[in-house]
């Protein structure tokens, strides 16, 4: 201890920069947060027409999926927490699943090699889809307004049109070539888009009048399911009728932990944010880092070196838990994580070689998209969503109006070779029928003393949870408010490639110096973001700071 706190005092302190707007929008009741103003707004008009949290997410994800097919979508899968007015709390697991026909070798050739692209481009790369099943389902359990007012506003977005942003316009640009092949270059978002253009997609609003009408089976039965099949086969892939039909959403018991006066609440597996979430909170309480006062060398060290380790173990333990059993008790008990940090010198990388995953990983870009809702009685939801890489598999219905995720990358193709974002999976996370793909994905809510304080989440894939990590830290250790927490540079470390990435020309040469003399592998150009955070924390009178990431378009709306 000692020794750490006089590290600290050597510590290189470094600047925020290029973010001038520290403050959130206020709002006295209820707010809602998402990667689109439409979709905040929609969210917020449900509020005001007296819907609670959970009707505003369902509107304001159906309205992503419209305004934000990047990654918002009916043709993937997310988590979604909760923590009702009464301070009880819960987890719906919509995760998109592997077809029956899926086997452990679907992704390798005769020789046991990984096929390129397979798992990532295309129908192959298609799991079957969860979201409509989720939101139905969130419906059913806490719905207060009729479910077809709460697809309308979604409807009525995709046939005006929503008016693409210039990130939008660059977006598409940068996946037209891939969307194309999979497609035809007459495909709606093969055109070309300026900022500020509209874009209309009829087909969608149709396919989303057919969900209004008929629920869940809109989605799963009939015309619908019959066209989504129709086209995933016809292109090679796998999903049948009956995978459809046989997808139904999960409530999950969330991961549940202190740090400090903090009751952190998570997502369990198949995501294995809660997890190793807990196991870094838990990892930095055992060396007792309680005079941590900012984001300095110090303090980002002690992060990377808990995050080593637990990636680590996620990489190696955590799967699908209806296929798997995991042991979170043991892997998040105080004596196993003290272990863990039995090599951890406060001055030292310790090299990811030298780790292992304990006895009891390289990069996911932004391709996700998170939400967060406050109602005006006090209930909370934490929402991340995905079609896992940016706009999914590429694979679009003309007829539906709607991408298709590449989820079933998520998997390990084969033990020891990285997916798509580099994370290096085992038999844990192995492919089989029906089994859920292991996710990043972090929608977290936190109690203060007991009541609501904050409800925080981002895309990012594996970066995910670093971010979740950080923002909690940023506003529970450093003060800060909620829109400074967003705003504050990231870095991230996944135990495997060694490497520590830092949002470039965020971080002081002096910082960075800091950490290099530390042996920490620092790379700046690996990625430009890390995270787009958008969250809620309630302030000590009651009403609530919007932190919208200004790393992307996303926006608060609230009253
Ligand atoms: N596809 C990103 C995640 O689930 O973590």
């Amino acid at each position: 201890m000692r020794i750490y706190i006089a590290a600290m005092a050597l510590a290189v302190v470094f600047s925020v920069s290029g973010q001038s707007i520290d403050r959130g929008l206020i709002a006295q009741k209820a707010m809602v947060v998402s990667a689109r103003a439409e979709a905040s707004q929609i969210g917020v008009d449900i509020l005001k027409k007296g819907g609670n949290a959970f009707d505003a997410m369902i509107a304001t994800d159906l309205a992503l999926a419209v305004s934000f097919p990047f990654a918002g979508n009916i043709g993937g899968g997310g988590f979604m927490v909760y923590r009702l007015k009464d301070g009880s709390y819960g987890s719906l697991d919509y995760r998109e699943k592997a077809p029956a026909s899926a086997h452990r070798d679907l992704y390798l050739d005769q020789n046991g090699e990984v096929i390129p692209q397979k798992s990532t481009l295309g129908a192959t790369a298609v799991g079957v889809p969860g979201t409509v099943a989720g939101l139905y389902a969130v419906h059913q359990k806490f719905g207060t307004l009729p479910w077809k007012d709460l697809v309308q506003p979604a409807i009525d977005l995709a046939r005006k049109g929503i008016v693409v942003t210039k990130r939008q316009a660059q977006s598409l640009a940068g996946s037209r070539d891939l969307i194309i092949r999979v497609n035809h270059p007459g495909s709606l978002y093969a055109q070309t888009y300026e900022a500020g253009d509209s874009l209309k997609n009829p087909a969608l609003a149709r396919t989303l009048s057919v969900i209004a009408q008929k629920g869940k089976d809109g989605f799963y039965r009939g015309e619908v399911a019959e066209k989504m099949t129709q086209l995933i086969q016809d292109q090679g892939g796998y999903i049948t009728l009956e995978d459809l039909q046989n997808y139904s959403a999960v409530w999950r018991k969330p991961i549940v932990f202190p740090y400090k006066d903090l009751n952190i609440i998570s997502m369990s597996p198949p995501s294995s944010g809660g997890v190793t979430l807990a196991q870094m909170f838990g990892m930095l309480r055992q060396q007792s880092f309680d005079s941590l006062s900012g984001w300095d060398s110090n303090s980002i060290h002690a992060s990377v070196e808990v995050a080593r380790r637990a990636y680590a173990d996620r990489n190696y333990y955590l799967g699908d838990p209806d296929f798997v059993d995991i042991d979170i008790a043991a892997l998040t008990s105080p004596n196993y994580l003290a272990s863990r940090m039995s090599t951890f010198e406060v001055d030292r990388a310790t090299p990811s070689a030298a780790v292992g995953h304990g006895q009891p990983q390289t990069l996911e870009s932004d391709q996700t998209t998170h939400y967060s809702i406050v109602d005006a009685q006090g209930n909370a939801v934490a929402v991340t969503t995905t079609l896992n890489g940016a706009y999914g598999s590429k694979l679009f219905s003309d007829e539906l109006g709607m991408f298709f995720n590449n989820e079933m990358d998520d998997f390990s193709a084969k033990a020891g070779v990285p997916n798509m974002f580099g994370l290096i999976g085992a038999a844990a996370n192995e492919i089989a029928p029906g089994k859920r793909m292991l996710s990043s994905m972090t929608p977290t809510i936190v109690e203060r003393d007991g009541k609501l304080w904050a409800v925080v989440g981002t895309p990012g894939g594996s970066t995910i949870i670093s971010a979740v990590f950080q923002t909690i830290l940023s506003l529970r250790d450093f003060g800060m408010g909620m829109q400074e927490a967003v705003n504050a540079p990231r870095f991230h470390h996944q135990w495997l490639p060694d490497v520590l990435i830092v949002e470039p020309d965020r971080f002081s040469p002096a910082m960075i110096e800091s950490l290099q003399n530390m042996g920490h592998q620092v790379n700046q150009q690996q990625s430009r973001i890390i995270g787009k955070v958008d969250a809620i924390l309630v302030l000590k009178d009651g009403s609530l700071e919007a932190g919208a990431d200004p790393r992307g378009d996303d926006a608060a709306r609230g009253f």
